[in-house]
């Protein structure tokens, strides 16, 4: 079989940037441990509630263990609901100590949300219906942003919250 000198360097490019990419998504999965967040565990979105960890009173930081928390949310258009505090007020910030392992949980009452801690490697996409999971290690101290990453809306810009680290 005759290839052209043109068609070899296309298919040399195309095969080599195929490789390229499943080695950079062998070094991301491997090496750097990114995985989906979500374990394909679906929820009623219309019933959240319904399900432990999406109980009112269960939302936002919980400590589990010596050196362990969950942080519980349910997002909706235009809103993160991370619980209330003792005054009956909706908690915006989370706190952290330093070093602890955290397990965020997050589903969403309606449409596609985003959940990105700007700055830490937390970013997971909140699909309704579906139960979106992310342990990590909040290694360094600081005060690191919420954002809402997937345009879910005329207010989409005003989904945020905070996670405060501290030492
Ligand atoms: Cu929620 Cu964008």
């Amino acid at each position: 079989m005759h290839l052209h000198k043109y068609e070899k360097i296309w298919l040399t490019l195309g095969l080599g940037s195929l490789a390229l990419f499943l080695l950079i998504i062998g070094f991301a999965a491997f090496w750097k441990g990114t995985h989906p967040q979500s374990h394909i565990e679906t929820i009623d979105p219309q019933n959240v509630e319904a399900y432990e960890a999406f109980k009112p009173e269960n939302l936002g930081v919980r400590e589990v263990a010596d050196g362990k928390y969950i942080v519980n949310m349910v997002a909706s258009a235009f809103n993160y609901d991370f619980g209330t505090d003792i005054d009956e007020k909706a908690v915006k910030t989370i706190r952290i100590p330093k070093d602890s392992t955290v397990l965020y949980q997050i589903t969403s009452k309606d449409v596609v949300h985003g959940f990105q801690v700007a700055g830490t490697n937390v970013n997971m996409m909140v699909e309704p219906g579906h139960i979106s999971r992310y342990e990590t290690v909040m290694k360094n101290t600081g005060t690191f942003t919420v954002v809402c990453n997937e345009y879910c809306g005329v207010g989409h810009h005003q989904m945020y919250g905070t996670v405060e680290v501290y030492e």
